[in-house]
């Protein structure tokens, strides 16, 4: 098999994004658009070369060693961009050239990509799409027979070639022995003095060489150039997200309103309603009815989990927990099997054991919580004297009254009871019984007198 590499060119700027940051850092279903492209190539190419210019530092950062760099210090074009990558170019092989910008490309069209340019014995193949609005794009000018004449740029363009609907994505094959042939002879006499990958295929024509085209829907090679198209790719790879979850046995109530990054598992059998947003690194189990409006981020859920109203960050939930409705789940946090959480609860940095149940009202923060506890209505873990975070450790069985402050550091042993009201701040044994509250006085006959002297006052 041929030696494969791709080059993903990602130094322009992307004026029209009106963004410090870099256009190919800009997130699409949460993944960058350029970690879209490359995740695209990845199964084709085990080696990526990223052309970065602008914000260069940044995309160094994102992407680490995961790929290599070639620097272009002055944007002169799409050829030159390509120049920069040569050295780092094998002499032979296939050479995949793809923009930082498309985020919507898959493995298949890569695929296609291949078939086509060995079919034709081809030394560069182009993948082109018809589309709705062709402004802006190369248009591809084909012969009397049907093959490829020329591509000519939007700006460089007569009206009459204006008119073509099959654009140039920007996406390229090439045997990298051509190409290398060809980018010495690139000029950049043309309206933007800029050096056009293009060209190469104009070269690559002249000497005789086969260049095709390869068809293909336009909606896999939407380009990026400003936040509308973000938004509108952001809805296309929506509904394929959605789509394959679906028929891989996931239930959508209304998938228009249901949110789930790139990469994000969810479990057979497990519904997801309307306005549940599922992201980051997420893995949900089976079984499990989550929303509706829920918002779960970089956490794995088990399977039968019910999870309603809610926000989840950073948590890991075991098999049949119930969560919610409104209850705000933070960082650290582990709720074992069966365990309940009601509403209006927060729980941070926290593991909860198996069966115990924390339903209404309570602030429970850097606790270890042990199986089958009970922490009554308005519970709260003092955890931070205002300088400092400690820990509470509550034991198996124990019962939390309600209304109780736990002050930390504290710990509160096996099938304890803490009476309703207490304020906490002594470690309480096992099986003890904690009351730590003002002792209750009972005036005999002092009601009808107390109401009368308020009236007369
Ligand atoms: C290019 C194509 C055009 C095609 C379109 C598809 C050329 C000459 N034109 O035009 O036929 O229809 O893409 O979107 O190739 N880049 C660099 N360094 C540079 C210039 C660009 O890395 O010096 C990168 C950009 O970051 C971007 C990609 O190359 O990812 C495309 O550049 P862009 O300026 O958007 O090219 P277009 O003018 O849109
Ligand atoms: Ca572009």
């Amino acid at each position: 098999m041929q030696q494969r590499i791709a080059v993903i060119l990602a130094a322009g700027e992307g004026k029209r994004m009106k963004s410090s940051l870099p256009k190919v850092l800009h997130r699409l279903c949460g993944r960058t658009l350029l970690g879209h492209v490359l995740g695209a190539v990845d199964p084709l190419c085990a080696e990526k070369i990223v052309v970065v210019g602008h914000g260069a530092d940044s995309v160094r950062k994102e992407f680490g060693d995961s790929v290599r760099y070639a620097h272009q210090e002055r944007q002169l074009g799409t050829g030159h961009a390509v120049m920069q990558a040569a050295p780092l170019l094998p002499p032979s092989g296939l050479v995949f050239v793809l923009c930082g910008d498309t985020p919507l490309l898959t493995v298949d069209v890569l695929r296609s990509l291949q078939v086509v340019h060995e079919e034709r014995g081809a030394a560069a193949t182009v993948l082109t799409s018809r589309v709705p609005e062709a402004t802006g794009y190369g248009r591809i000018v084909r012969d009397t027979a049907g093959g490829l004449s020329r591509i000519i740029e939007d700006r460089d363009a007569t009206g009459e070639e204006r008119k073509i609907d099959e654009i140039n994505t920007g996406v390229y094959l090439f045997e990298a022995a051509a190409l290398h042939d060809a980018l010495p002879s690139l000029r950049n006499d043309n309206s933007q003095e800029e050096y056009y990958l293009t060209d190469v295929l104009q070269i690559l024509l002249q000497k005789g060489l086969a260049v095709a085209a390869c068809v293909n829907d336009w909606r896999l090679a939407l380009g990026i150039n400003d936040r509308a198209q973000l938004a509108e790719a952001e809805t296309l790879l929506r509904a394929r997200i959605n789509t394959q979850l679906m028929l891989s046995g996931v239930t959508m109530v209304d998938p228009e309103t249901t949110y789930v990054d790139a990469g994000v598992h969810v479990g057979r059998e497990t519904v997801l309603l309307p306005g549940t947003l599922l992201l980051g690194h997420t893995t949900v189990g089976e079984g499990c009815a989550i929303g509706p409006h829920t918002e779960i981020r970089d956490s794995v859920l088990g399977s039968s989990v019910v999870v309603r109203h809610s926000v989840i960050t950073g948590s890991v939930l075991d098999d049949d927990v119930s969560v919610g409705p409104f209850a705000h789940l933070r960082p650290e946090t582990r709720l074992h099997t069966g365990v309940k959480v009601g509403d209006f609860v927060e729980i941070k940095k926290s593991d909860i054991g198996r069966g115990s149940k924390i339903p209404h009202l309570s602030y429970v923060g850097d606790a270890e919580v042990g199986c089958d506890v009970n922490l009554g209505a308005g519970t709260i873990v003092v955890n931070y004297d205002g300088r400092q975070k400690h820990v509470t450790r509550i034991g198996d069985r124990t019962f939390i009254g309600c209304n109780s402050n736990l002050v930390a550091p504290l710990s509160i042993g096996e099938g304890a009871f803490v009476a309703a009201g207490s304020t906490v701040t002594r470690d309480v044994p096992a099986e003890a019984l904690a009351l730590g509250r003002v002792r209750q006085i009972n005036k005999e006959k002092m009601a009808a007198r107390f109401l009368q002297r308020e009236e007369e006052g």
